[in-house]
């Protein structure tokens, strides 16, 4: 939300770590399932070295970084690390589930805390647009590389572009007048996902974080957005800017819920393909950095 200044993680943390955690939990089959899409991409095009030592920042469920150590082979050590606790446990316990042994996890805030190292790669799918302070966050990710080590990150490009995202939101914004973040209750993820999505902003930020090599290299997809119109609607309204300003908005939002829903269903219906499920255009970025050698 742009009104509100954000001068740490606490609140964007604890919002992963309840609301975000659970709706993300909810809708993992639909949302996992396009970012593996984008991070597929992204390592296919810049994929670690054999036995690498490398970062996964923001890893959330670690399904990436159980991905990450079966590229990179036995030899590899993957370290993921998310600020949630709740999303560290789950990737433990299915780390352990799937008997992955060169995998470890930690909670810890990317832009304050110790990340360990030297890593040879760092990667991040959508992990990196949360924090207060982007530049201190990529500055501490860049000295836990060894020199001429690489930064491989997916993140979403402008709304525009993610056009379930974006229309689902100005479906919202018709019904529900802008609520003022400052002051709700309710917890937001910080800056945001679109956050990274102008290349000029997010190289600058990198350059001044002290990566060298900057590169952005476009994907575009047809993305599963929901199964059904029903559940495209539930999902606009689980995660993302439609959903930020319905929670942020509170009671004002709940009045008109039905209306909302009413207009999200029928603008599913644009998107619905022959089989049912519904489908949208999507976009991110791969960066691509590297630490000076
Ligand atoms: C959109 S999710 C992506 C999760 C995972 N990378 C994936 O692709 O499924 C963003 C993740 O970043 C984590 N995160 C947000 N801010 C963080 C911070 N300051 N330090 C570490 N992790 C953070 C969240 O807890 C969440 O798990």
């Amino acid at each position: 939300m742009a009104d509100k200044v954000y001068v740490d993680n606490v609140e964007a943390t604890a919002a992963w770590n309840t609301v975000l955690f659970d709706r993300f939990s909810e809708y993992r089959h639909i949302f996992v399932t396009a970012l593996r899409r984008f991070g597929d991409d992204a390592l296919a095009g810049d994929p670690p070295n054999a036995g690498d030592r490398i970062l996964d920042v923001g890893c959330g469920f670690g399904d990436t970084s159980r991905q990450l150590a079966l590229i990179a082979g036995p030899d590899s050590h993957v370290t993921g690390i998310d600020a949630a606790e709740r999303f560290i446990a789950a990737a433990v316990e299915e780390a352990e589930a799937d008997a992955a042994e060169n995998v470890a996890f930690r909670v810890a805030d990317v832009q304050t805390e110790p990340l360990g190292g030297p890593y040879d790669y760092a990667f991040a799918r959508m992990g990196t647009m949360f924090f207060a302070n982007p530049v201190a966050a990529m500055r501490n990710v860049r000295k836990s590389l060894r020199p001429g080590g690489r930064l491989v990150m997916v993140v979403w490009r402008r709304k525009l572009d993610n056009e379930w995202m974006y229309r689902s939101e100005q479906v919202v914004d018709r019904h529900v007048p802008k609520p003022d973040a400052e002051a709700s209750e309710a917890l937001t993820c910080g800056p945001g996902p679109f956050s990274m999505a102008n290349a000029d902003t997010t190289g600058d930020i990198l350059k001044a974080a002290g990566f060298d090599t900057i590169s952005f290299r476009r994907i575009d997809i047809d993305m599963l957005v929901g199964g059904d119109p029903e559940e495209a609607v539930a999902v606009a309204l689980a995660l993302g800017p439609a959903a930020e300003t319905v929670r942020l908005a509170g009671d004002d939002a709940e009045r008109v819920r039905p209306l909302i829903e009413r207009d999200l269903l029928a603008l599913a219906g644009e998107y619905r393909t022959a089989s049912g499920e519904v489908v949208a255009p999507a976009s991110a970025w791969v960066v691509g950095a590297r630490a000076p050698a």
